[in-house]
């Protein structure tokens, strides 16, 4: 495991380039997917320092607050509730430049300004999503999709 992330200086596309290699790294062939997903976390808070970054995983009926840095979160969001839930019912990619104006947004910290989610999909089944904030608006664009879906894509394999 590789003991401190390098964080370049870069411009956004230049940072995921050198992170994402650096977060397969870091998790190796380690199985838990706790402690993996707190890392993931950590590393990209790290790195961007969002405001907030976390897993929503699905538990049942509802997403359950996973593992995530950032200050407290709503605990349990149902299908197609707020962004996280809409991605979840919708499979796909949220990315939202003012909360404010997303129908039904669940607002955990009202220093939130704009968020992007992505699915976790297995098997063609939402197993769970990937939450970032930014207390700034329309902080999130494609390459932060592009990048992230990478990441994602890879991240349901350790699952
Ligand atoms: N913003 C999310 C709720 C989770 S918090 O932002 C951590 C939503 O509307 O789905």
């Amino acid at each position: 495991m590789a003991e401190e992330l390098e964080i370049i200086q870069g411009d956004k596309n230049e940072v995921y380039s050198s992170l994402i290699p650096q977060i397969k790294a870091l998790i190796g062939d380690e199985k838990d997917v706790v402690a993996n997903l707190a890392n993931v976390s950590a590393a990209l808070k790290q790195a961007f320092n969002f405001f907030w970054v976390g897993f929503y995983l699905v538990k049942e009926d509802e997403l359950v607050l996973g593992p995530f840095q950032g200050p407290i979160a709503c605990t349990r969001i149902k299908i197609g509730k707020g962004v996280c839930g809409s991605s979840w019912q919708e499979k796909k990619v949220f990315i939202v430049d003012d909360v404010d104006a997303f129908p039904g947004h669940i607002a955990c910290s009202g220093d939130s300004k704009s968020e992007i989610v992505l699915p976790l999909i297995k098997n063609n089944v939402v197993i769970g999503v990937l939450d970032i904030d930014s207390d700034e608006y329309a902080t999130f664009d494609k390459t932060d999709e592009l990048h992230l879906t990478q990441l994602t894509e890879w991240l349901v394999s350790i699952f």
